[in-house]
């Protein structure tokens, strides 16, 4: 994240924080795209003097007196609301969002605090917003948690349960919500701590903030753990702009002291941010340290991306078990992911927010802006080559399943394609297998490539098309936004690709759409590719095809998700039945 202070402002403590940061003949009927391709508008001005005769409101952002979303027309709020308003993810009913925040499970409820700037639609002047959940995907709004203040914006930080008062803020024999998180200006960022007595609504802000300071303008976004081996509170923090996460230890969460340091490793990019350090289950047994860090701008598939370490920590360092990078995710759109603390099944659970600081601030919603991803249950697995990786799982979803759509495809010959009309205003959980058959006989050679495809394409009457597909000689899976209208920016990359499974031609998918974003999981959560989605009209039809080989789906499974976010009226939904049909 790039950052300058806007001299207009310097004076009123506004600090200005500036972000910038195939399918070839696949499915039959839909073509011609790139002349309907609507270009993306330019994002509205704010009623603000200071914004007046900008060319560039992803430099700017409103002032507090401009209403969130006041600037938006109406038609443009409606296909807000109606076209990519999500129903099962978490979304601000107004503003803009960014990171996850403060994420703690209180024995009663899973708090989701978030980066927030609440007067407009534009990353700038950052809150920390609120929502409570009984089960991870009801969530009720609560008033900002966290203020902007003369001692700069509330950037990301963590929370913990201070349950035994270690902290001794609390009132004797009580304990309560701590939250660590960095307080930014153009000349400081620090580490500051504010407490709760009312569980997570408001918060006190320690007298002695800050609790950490190094003089640094790029030392930000701490999580902080209990480790139960050492009895002490670990908090892994960000120094930016040199790689680095700072490890140090605290008995009470107010002093705290330096035990190690990491990196750089793996990725540089611009800014290290947002580190988590959990400590993973291994299927099979026994558990492992990942270190996670967010990298921004500067990843591999453009801007902002979550790169993870596997091994040990025992207490003061961690050590990677080897200098090898894994990415969490391969498409573009998940990003500073944050862990629960003190979840009751112990299980880790985490949420990213779907979004990319290349094109955050110009995606085409008016009214808000951010998305959460699915909280994810996260655990390791060993792959092909024995390496262990992080593979993840919706958390709590199936709860939402409504009845299943009655669709069975079975075989199909090569060349062959089913479509099955979808319901237009649900969000979707779609499971399936699929084995594409050998390879034909006779190919001439240097055919590899071009034989043995499985496609599913999400589309509708506006050729839109999402596209999600199999290539099974080369064991790649690809995730493919390029075939909808409804947004075009020179950073919207269209097209994410996956190695997946070098040696089968099988492959299982778990894809959950819901309208601006879809959630891919492969092979049970073993690649995962989150991606914002536009398209100009509901994607209502689904197709699944195949060319140069046959293949056979298994386990077709398609559920409907009731509405888990009630921010607009529930528009009726329609079930429709199949209708196979060759193409
Ligand atoms: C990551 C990030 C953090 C920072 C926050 C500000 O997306 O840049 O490093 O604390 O967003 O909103």
């Amino acid at each position: 994240m790039a950052r300058r202070a806007d001299p207009a402002r310097q004076d009123n403590t506004f600090i200005m924080i500036m972000r910038r940061g195939f399918a070839a003949s696949v499915l039959a009927g839909i073509s011609c795209w790139m002349t309907s391709r609507a270009r993306a508008e330019p994002a509205p001005q704010g009623g603000s003097p200071l914004r007046r005769g900008r060319e560039e409101p992803e430099t700017s952002h409103p002032a507090p007196a401009d209403r969130p979303g006041g600037n938006a027309p109406t038609a443009a709020r409606a296909t807000d609301e109606t076209l990519y308003r999500p129903s099962v993810h978490f979304t601000p009913a107004t503003g803009f969002m960014n990171d996850p925040n403060g994420l703690l499970h209180d024995g009663r409820y899973w708090h989701l605090y978030y980066q927030y700037d609440p007067f407009a639609p534009y990353a700038g002047q950052v809150h920390w917003g609120h929502a409570v959940s009984t089960d991870l995907m009801h969530w009720e709004d609560r008033p900002i948690a966290l203020d902007m203040t003369e001692a700069g914006e509330a950037f990301t930080g963590s929370a913990v349960l201070d349950a035994h008062d270690s902290s001794g803020l609390f009132p004797a024999g009580t304990g309560g919500i701590v939250v660590l998180f960095t307080r930014a200006t153009a000349k400081a960022q620090t580490q500051n701590l504010a407490w709760s007595s009312d569980g997570g609504t408001s918060f006190t802000e320690y007298a002695g903030n800050p609790v950490l300071d190094v003089g640094s303008n790029s030392f930000r976004d701490p999580k902080v753990v209990f480790h139960r081996e050492t009895g002490r509170w670990i908090m892994v923090v960000a120094l930016a702009r040199q790689h680095r996460i700072i490890f140090y230890a605290s008995p009470d969460l107010l002093h705290w002291t330096e035990i190690s340091r990491f990196g750089p490793a793996g990725l540089p990019g611009v800014d290290y941010e947002c580190p988590n350090l959990v400590e993973l289950p291994v299927e099979g047994g026994g558990t492992r340290w990942v270190l996670f860090v967010s990298i921004n701008p500067g990843a591999p598939q453009g801007g902002s991306a979550t790169q993870y370490f596997v091994g040990t920590f025992d207490g003061t360092r961690f050590v990677p078990d080897e200098p090898v990078v894994t990415l969490i995710d391969f498409a573009k759109d998940f990003y500073a992911l944050q862990f629960y603390e003190n979840v009751p099944s112990g299980d880790p659970v985490a949420i990213g927010w779907m979004g990319n600081w290349q094109y955050c601030e110009e995606t085409p919603t008016r009214s808000w802006r951010g998305v959460m991803s699915l909280p994810r249950r996260m655990r390791l697995r060993r792959d092909a080559a024995s390496r262990l990786r992080v593979v993840q799982a919706p958390e709590g979803l199936e709860a939402l399943r409504g009845p299943e759509i009655e669709a069975t495809v079975g075989r199909l010959e090569a060349g062959h394609g089913v479509e099955l009309p979808l319901p237009a205003n649900a969000a979707l959980d779609i499971v399936l297998s699929v084995e594409v058959d050998p390879r034909p006989s006779g190919l001439p050679p240097g055919d590899k490539g071009r034989s043995g495809r499985f496609i599913i394409g999400f589309a509708n009457a506006n050729d839109d098309l999402l596209s999600i597909g199999f290539d099974a000689f080369s064991g790649q899976v690809w995730l493919d936004r390029e075939g909808l209208h409804g947004f075009s920016q020179p950073f919207f990359t269209e097209s994410f690709s996956v190695a997946v499974t070098p040696d089968t031609r099988k492959v299982s998918f778990r894809i959950v759409l819901d309208a601006c974003s879809v959630e891919l999981f492969l092979n049970d959560g073993m690649d995962v590719g989150t991606a914002l989605i536009f398209p100009t009209a509901a994607l209502d039809r689904l197709r699944m095809e195949t060319s140069g080989a046959g293949a056979t789906v298994r386990d077709l499974h398609i559920y409907p998700l009731a509405r888990a976010m009630n921010r607009v009226p529930p528009p009726p939904v329609s079930a429709p039945g199949p209708s196979p049909s060759s193409t």
